[in-house]
């Protein structure tokens, strides 16, 4: 059972939200929890006919359902489509019961190929993530494809002026993180 569980909403292979949400997830593998404490979702790995018919009943989409009620935390990374977030991350938080997120921490993360359609966190994808029982949302970590580039080996890499956002959400994941750990007698040592 991981304590973070990353959902990553693009269906495309090379994507600036995951490398995005890598990250952060990075630095919270690098915790007191290790690695062990962070896993990732690919939305686009599940098995699209079972997701399309909204069948929560298969296997896979079974075990991806049970993963975010077992998570304490959940980073959910899109991209911005159509100035809302993807659908391929609304057809599996539609597959979600409709309590699935009470009691948990979820920080949201988009890039955008402008700052325009920032605001869709907050009027599209908060008020779903609020129907599913969130209650404590994290200020969105946001970036413009401009300040994710291409990079020559890596694929794209974070800018600084990202760096320095995803850690200040990193701050304020820290004492969500250090309430669930201090129960395993595991302590942030930063
Ligand atoms: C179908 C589609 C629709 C998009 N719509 C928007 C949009 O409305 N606003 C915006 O800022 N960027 C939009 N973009 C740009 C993407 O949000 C941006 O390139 C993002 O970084 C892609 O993330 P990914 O590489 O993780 O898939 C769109 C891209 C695609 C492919």
């Amino acid at each position: 059972m991981s304590t973070v569980l990353s959902l990553l909403g693009s269906p495309s292979i090379r994507s600036r939200s995951a490398a995005l949400l890598g990250e952060l997830e990075q630095r919270l593998a690098a915790g007191p929890g290790g690695p062990r404490a962070v896993a990732r979702l690919v939305l686009r790995e599940l098995p699209a006919d079972a997701l399309l018919r909204g069948d929560a009943s298969e296997r896979g989409i079974a075990a991806a359902v049970g993963a975010v009620a077992e998570a304490q935390l959940l980073l959910v990374a899109t991209p911005i489509y159509k100035a809302a977030y993807s659908g391929l991350l609304k057809a599996f938080l539609d597959l979600l019961p409709q309590d699935a997120l009470r009691g948990k921490t979820v920080l949201p993360l988009a890039t955008g190929g402008s700052i325009a359609h920032l605001l869709a966190l907050d009027y599209a994808l908060k008020p779903v993530l609020s129907a599913l029982g969130a209650r404590d949302i994290l200020d969105p970590v946001y970036a413009t494809d401009a300040q994710i580039p291409r990079h020559e080996t890596l694929g794209y890499s974070a800018s600084p002026e990202v760096v320095a956002r995803i850690d200040s959400a990193l701050v304020r994941l820290q004492p969500r993180l250090a309430a669930t750990w201090a129960a395993r007698d595991v302590r942030w040592s930063v």
